[in-house]
């Protein structure tokens, strides 16, 4: 496997663990657990975050590095990309800000909340990531779709 064929698996992959991470808390994961009270629901999404969120980190890491690469060694820098990059870039970007707040804001009130059993606060921060994951549930469905068809329509 050539290098430029790996760093576009590698990025690809790490499109699909993340999109299709918060695509299953969100569309399946959540609506299975309304029955639930609420101690149980909230421990549930605090176990279930602590092991998505390292595979996020890896994520974060991987799909600006392999983007950038591809970036310099396939299309010779900035000045030659396709405006689908740009795009891909900016939406990126915006969604590994948004997840580093909620990483460093809401989940570390809410991981506090669960271990002091206070239900009300935690589930309002909950209801906090439940907003950002939508949103960058969202804007990766288009990235993914505009950075892998974008070239023939944009
Ligand atoms: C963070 C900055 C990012 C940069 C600099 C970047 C850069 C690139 C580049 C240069 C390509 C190759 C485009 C081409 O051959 O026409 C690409 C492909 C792609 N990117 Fe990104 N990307 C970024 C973020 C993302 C994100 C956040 C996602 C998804 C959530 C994503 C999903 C994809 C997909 C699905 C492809 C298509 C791969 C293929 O069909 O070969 N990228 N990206």
């Amino acid at each position: 496997m050539s290098t430029i064929a790996l760093a576009n698996a590698v990025h690809v992959l790490a499109a699909v663990v993340w999109v299709g991470g918060m695509f299953f808390a969100y569309v399946v994961l959540r609506p299975s657990l309304g029955a639930f009270e609420p101690p149980d629901r909230l421990r549930l999404w605090g176990r279930v975050f602590s092991r998505f969120f390292p595979w996020v980190w890896v994520a974060v890491f991987a799909l600006p590095a392999s983007g950038y690469w591809q970036v310099m060694v396939v299309f010779g820098g900035f000045a030659n990309i396709g405006l689908h990059v740009h795009l891909m870039n900016g939406l990126g970007l915006v969604m590994i800000a948004l997840y580093v707040y909620l990483y460093g804001a809401p989940f570390s009130r809410f991981q506090k909340a669960v271990e002091a059993a206070d239900w009300p606060a935690a589930g309002g921060q909950l209801n906090v990531i439940r907003r950002i994951v939508a949103t960058n549930l969202a804007l990766g469905l288009i990235t993914a779709a505009i950075g892998a068809s974008g070239r023939y329509w944009i």
